[in-house]
This record gives structure tokens, C-alpha cells and sequence, in this order.
């Protein structure tokens, strides 16, 4: 069934809700541990990913129109400015995406969702490269 992604709940319901994020964010951050490509940005973040999970798959609900419990458990983020203290150049932001591609591909996901989910979560990445050049003088 085709639905309307990005309005009302569609994304995060498409998504499994909660269960499916966290399912999402598992996957993602396995393949953050594992693939060589991505080695540099999992050592920006610290050594137990435990707390990272729980907020990513925290904000995505909210920022797929599900239960805002990001900013319920942690507050308002600006998602450019709090990146902005590392430098995450395009080969960062290539990294990160490359660890979701391969995450969403695992997801029991309609495939038209699994492509338009890829492409939202670029923007944000660009943003933040953005940021960081901005911050970092590059
Ligand atoms: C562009 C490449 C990106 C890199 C290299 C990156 C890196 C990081 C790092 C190092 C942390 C800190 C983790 C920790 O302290 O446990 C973090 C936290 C976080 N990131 Fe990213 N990230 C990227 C993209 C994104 C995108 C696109 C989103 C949103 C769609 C996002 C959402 C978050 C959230 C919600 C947190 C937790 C914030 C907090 O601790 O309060 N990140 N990220």
C-alpha cells in the first residue's frame, strides 16, 4: 500500500513505530562497529553506544511524526549546531549513510519507504556538514 510519507504518522508507522526504530538503530550502529569504512566516525562517538541508540531512535520517532520522545526524555536539539562540535566533512556524512543504507535494506520495509527514508535523512547529513565547515573553517 502506497501512503503519503512525511504526513501525519505515515513515516514512523511505516517504520514498525518504536519497536521498528530501535530495530533500525540497532542494525545501524552494528554496522557502524563493523564496517572499515565507517571506523573514523565510530571513534567520534565513546565506546559504549548505548545512550547514542536510545537517542537516535528517540528522535527518529519524533522526526517521522511519531511520539516526540527525544525532546520529551532530553530536551530541544538542533540537530546541525549539536553536530558541529566534531568536523564531519562529506566523507563523515558518506560514512554514516552508508551504515543506515545498509541498515534500512534489512528492515522488513516497503521499498518505496526504505528509499524515501535514505533520502530525508540526507538532508540533515548535508546540514550538518554544513555546520561543521562553517564551525571548523572548511
Ligand atoms: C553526518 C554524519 C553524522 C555523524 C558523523 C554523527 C555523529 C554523532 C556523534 C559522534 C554523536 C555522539 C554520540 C554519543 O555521544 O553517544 C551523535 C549523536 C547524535 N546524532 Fe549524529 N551523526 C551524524 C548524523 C546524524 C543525523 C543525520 C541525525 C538525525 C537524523 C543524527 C542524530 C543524532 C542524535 C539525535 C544524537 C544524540 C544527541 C545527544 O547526545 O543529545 N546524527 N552523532
Amino acid at each position: 500500500m502506497s501512503e503519503t510519507y512525511g504526513v501525519g504518522d505515515a513515516s514512523y508507522r511505516a517504520a514498525g513505530g518504536i519497536d521498528g526504530l530501535r530495530r533500525l538503530v540497532d542494525d545501524f550502529y552494528r554496522y557502524m562497529d563493523e564496517l572499515p569504512e565507517a571506523a573514523e566516525v565510530r571513534a567520534l562517538h565513546p565506546a559504549s553506544l548505548d545512550s547514542a541508540r536510545d537517542k537516535l531512535a528517540c528522535f527518529l520517532s519524533g522526526w517521522l511524526g511519531g511520539p516526540r520522545l527525544f525532546a520529551e526524555r532530553y530536551g530541544a536539539i538542533g540537530i546541525p549546531s549539536f553536530h558541529a562540535q566534531w568536523p564531519i566533512g562529506p566523507a563523515q556524512a558518506e560514512a554514516w549513510l552508508l551504515c543506515m543504507e545498509k541498515a534500512i535494506a534489512e528492515q522488513p520495509y516497503a521499498a518505496d519507504f526504505a528509499t524515501y527514508l535514505l533520502a530525508q535523512l540526507r538532508v540533515p547529513a548535508q546540514r550538518i556538514v554544513q555546520a561543521s565547515g562553517a564551525r571548523h573553517g572548511h
